[in-house]
């Protein structure tokens, strides 16, 4: 059932240190890697949001038990029984990545790489997303995938693969991930050149399991090992769910906040340095690390923000915070404006053209172009009911620009918020900020 979540104007500060819930591309790649490790995996603070939890409940279907030892809403500590590399078992239906793109694409390169077939499906929006990014290569290498028009459902038949270097039209994460993983069971190298610096997890996770991963320069490269060694390793709080509270602080007068052990790895940090450039104050203490991530206490106070123009090798390294950098955008003083993000177009939803209908209705004029918009601020918001389109970080941002609307705002269709970030609306409530789900 769909839930509505009204959002109040924000009369008072935000002030006080919480935590946030695991990063999600961590938590997909630790059950994907766990489940592929050669003996017993420890994973703490898992993220078990709606996302993750697609890709977990896949590898228990593919035979892998993995056990919840902690459990709590926001945060669940797994033990993950490794098959090993080639251990996993044929599932007897469709694996159903519901709304997770990271998901179905890095679980493209495993399953291609099995001796059994297979078939990934997900939801009707999964469905929209194009899937020719992770199949043409995966092809390239031997691959035999049937799709729909380039969409999900994937079928998978088994056939050997051949290492071979791939130069990515675009930056991006799973692509990237997708054909290191098939590298896994390929014959010999297998190499990609990446555009831009998109997120390393993967290449972090696999270096700390043992595979024989390698960079020089913007080329990656990956041969196959006879086993991964597990995993002993808690998630980093995720940047991506931190980025709303930290936006909210910024922009409700004289609020000041701490988000405790944030996931600083310099492939996730974009949204701190776009939101430097427009004036934002941040601070950063206890530096550490976990699981191979760096993270710190990271504060943030309330500041008169300028806009900026943002573009360039910035974008990729904050892909998933344009929604709440807009909001961010539409307090700051003057025009600001976004390029060389193209691929917002094709993420859960359309978040140029999906974003700029919803936040008109607050008041926001955004001026669309293909790969970016521009917008000029400080807009006075108004207050009116507003829809997420499913995508949980639309849903976000726009209860967050309804903390500076002039009276309450309504988001219909809240509860994909839990996609990402689940306990959402309770982590801004600790901050002080008023925000009531509606039946
Ligand atoms: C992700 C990569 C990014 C990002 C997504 C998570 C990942 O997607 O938008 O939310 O975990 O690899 P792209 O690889 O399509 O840029």
């Amino acid at each position: 059932m769909a839930k509505a979540l009204r959002v109040y104007p924000q009369t008072t500060p935000l002030r006080g240190t919480i935590t946030v819930p695991g990063d999600k591309s961590v938590s997909h790649r630790a059950v994907m890697l766990g489940s592929l490790a050669t003996g017993t995996s420890i994973v703490r603070r898992w993220l078990p949001a709606g996302d993750p939890v697609a890709t977990l409940e896949i590898f228990r279907q593919l035979g892998v038990s993995i056990q919840v030892t902690i459990d709590s809403p926001t945060s669940w500590d797994l033990e993950i029984e490794g098959v090993g590399l080639h251990g996993l078992q044929p599932a007897d239906r469709p694996l159903d990545a519901k709304n997770a793109g990271t998901c179905i694409r890095l679980l493209a390169g495993i399953m291609a790489g099995q001796r059994f077939p297979s078939v990934l499906d997900g939801s009707r929006q999964l469905r929209q997303r194009p899937m020719t990014r992770i199949t043409k290569p995966l092809q390239q290498m031997g691959a035999v995938i049937d799709s729909q028009d380039g969409k999900a459902p994937l079928t998978i038949t088994p056939s050997p693969l051949t290492g071979m270097t791939y130069e990515m039209p675009v930056a991006s994460a799973q692509v990237k991930s997708c054909i290191l993983l098939a590298g896994l069971y390929a014959d010999g190298e297998t190499a990609v050149i990446q555009p831009g610096e998109a997120r390393d997890h993967t290449e972090r996770m696999l270096q700390a399991m043992g595979a024989d991963v390698q960079q020089v320069g913007s080329r990656i490269s990956i041969r196959p090992v006879q086993q991964l060694n597990p995993l002993d390793m808690t998630v980093p709080a995720d940047i991506s769910s931190a980025a709303f509270p930290l936006v909210a602080a910024a922009i409700v007068p004289h609020s000041d906040i701490t988000i405790e052990n944030c996931g600083l790895n310099e492939t996730r940090t974009g949204i701190l340095d776009m939101l430097k450039t427009m004036g934002a104050e941040f601070s950063v203490k206890r530096p550490a690390s976990t699981g191979g991530e760096p993270t710190a206490d990271l504060s943030i106070r309330f500041s008169e923000m300028h806009s900026a123009d943002i573009g360039g090798p910035v974008v990729v390294r904050g892909i998933d915070e344009f929604p709440i950098l807009t909001v961010a955008m539409s307090q700051a003083a003057g025009v600001g404006s976004v390029s060389d993000a193209a691929e917002l177009r094709v993420k859960e939803v359309d978040r140029i053209g999906v974003l700029a209908g919803e936040l008109s209705k607050m008041g926001v004029v955004m001026d669309q172009r293909p790969d970016g918009f521009s917008l000029e601020g400080p807009i006075h918001l108004r207050g009116n009911t507003v829809d997420s389109h499913d995508d949980h970080r639309l849903g976000m941002s726009l209860a967050i620009a309804g903390l500076v609307a002039d009276s309450p705002t309504i988001i219909t269709e809240a509860n994909c918020m839990a996609d990402s970030f689940p306990g959402f609306v309770e982590a801004m409530q600790a901050l002080g900020a008023r925000m009531e789900w509606l039946e």
